[in-house]
């Protein structure tokens, strides 16, 4: 199936799908409402790091933040943001993107909504509006389906290509489309039987991340009472080759998944009186990490002889994982906000992340260098890139937090 595709919405999602289309030799238009990833887009810029920029400018890929140039286009692909907003689903952006696409939708054409939300958004959301802007109906005169996007920014060993997409449509037809549709990209596409299975499967992915994270996080803080290094606890388990998965602690969950998707079930849950109960035990574990770090950095500072208040701490990552420049609900930025208060004098280095604002205050990334790390009184690891030398660290830092077990052991390293 060869046919001139849209990607709707240029970030984290839509961006390397319109590439890996246009590598497959699909004609692609990328749309987006920001005129300024547009521009930038469009002067051979990716913006984001999985993508190279000379990816931009592959032939047949061509961007616009005019929804007029879409009229011929046959498949629509929704990539747009699904915030919470007060912990609310804000599906804000989905019901905007479904809106253009309605006014220049034909018949014959197919839509997939790839943005993560709660199972029934494609059928009780975009559909009607999708119908009502278009003047078509689904299942009769277009075909409309889900597919949620398993992306994972950073990792070099799993990409599209490689990485099985789920599919489901509202009806044979649709879900034949869209599976006709990602083969093109995707050695393998499974197949369900509707939207709402597809849009679930995200979400107990995400979940199950999310829940096992917090496990292994609460396990660290008794971990720590009992004197057990949780690491090489983690290490022996994983020796079982089947009925265990690793997961590590850290200084709490990041990004635009992790922290936000389970809650998107959590309040379509709640809409029918349940209470999800695994999700808001994880995101109260998970929440209150960031406040674990300071109290266990405040304790070290202590044993040492000095205040926090009067303390210069290096921060090393911001983003909210390795390899991004991400920080979207980092635990790293939460972390430092909360030692700013109080009272420390705050710096951090991150390669990815040359400036950040804290609370109005604009930072510059220092970099890595045995002064920078000499001046400080404390180092706390919270996100390990790779192109951080912890051997300089381990030699320099008078003291290193270290909450990913990054730093091999020394007299003055303390795990989370
Ligand atoms: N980032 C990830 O790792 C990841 C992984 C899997 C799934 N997702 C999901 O994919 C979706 C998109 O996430 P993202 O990280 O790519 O977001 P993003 O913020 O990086 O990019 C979204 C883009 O959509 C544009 N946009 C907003 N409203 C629009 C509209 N009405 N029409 C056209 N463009 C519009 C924005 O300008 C922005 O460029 C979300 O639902 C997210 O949960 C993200």
């Amino acid at each position: 199936m060869s046919c001139l595709a849209c990607v709707v919405g240029l970030g984290y999602v839509g961006l390397p799908l319109a590439v890996a289309l246009a590598e497959a030799e699909v004609e692609v238009v990328g749309y987006d409402v920001n005129p300024e990833r547009i521009a930038g887009l469009r002067a051979g810029c990716s913006g984001i790091e999985d993508v190279p920029d000379a990816a931009v400018s592959t032939p047949g890929l061509s961007f616009t933040s005019d929804s007029g140039d879409l009229a011929t286009c046959q498949a629509y692909v929704l990539c747009v943001p699904t915030p919470l907003r007060e912990g609310m689903p804000d599906l804000a952006a989905v019901e905007s993107a479904s809106r253009t696409v309605a006014s220049v939708l034909r018949a014959g054409d197919l839509v997939v909504l790839e943005s993560t939300t709660y199972p029934g958004t494609t059928e009780e959301v975009v559909w009607p509006l999708l119908d009502a802007g278009s003047g078509l109906v689904a299942g009769r005169d277009y075909l409309l389906a889900y597919s949620p996007e398993r992306i994972d920014p950073g990792n070099p060993t799993y990409g599209i290509r490689n990485t099985p997409k789920v599919v489901g449509g509202i009806d044979g037809p649709s879900t034949k489309a869209a599976v006709d549709f990602y083969a093109q990209v995707c050695d393998t596409v499974v197949q369900v039987d509707g939207t709402r299975e597809a849009e679930m499967a995200k979400l107990l992915e995400n979940t199950f991340r999310h829940v096992n994270i917090a496990l292994v996080n609460e396990m660290a803080v008794f971990c720590r009472e009992l004197d057990i290094d949780l690491w090489q606890v983690i290490e022996a388990a994983r020796t079982k080759p089947f009925g265990f998965m690793p997961f590590y602690p850290g200084p709490g969950v990041g990004g635009h998944c992790i922290p936000v998707d389970p809650s998107y079930l959590s309040w379509r849950v709640r809409k029918m009186g349940f209470t999800f109960r695994f999700v808001e035990l994880a995101q109260e574990i998970n929440a209150q990490m960031p406040s674990y770090v300071v109290t266990r950095l405040t304790d070290l500072l202590n044993d040492a002889g000095l205040a926090l208040s009067r303390s210069k701490v290096l921060c090393l990552g911001a983003a909210y994982k390795p390899g991004v420049a991400d920080c979207r609900e980092s635990p790293a930025i939460e972390v430092m906000k909360r030692l700013r208060r109080k009272g420390a004098e705050v710096s951090y280095a991150d390669p990815y992340v040359p400036e950040l604002v804290l609370e109005g205050e604009r930072l510059s990334a220092e970099p890595l260098t045995q002064q920078v790390l000499a001046a400080a009184d404390a180092v706390v690891v919270l996100t390990p890139h790779a192109g951080f030398d912890l051997e300089l660290v381990r030699a320099h830092a008078a003291f290193v937090l270290d909450t990913r077990a990054a730093v091999l052991a020394g007299d003055r390293v303390f795990r989370l």
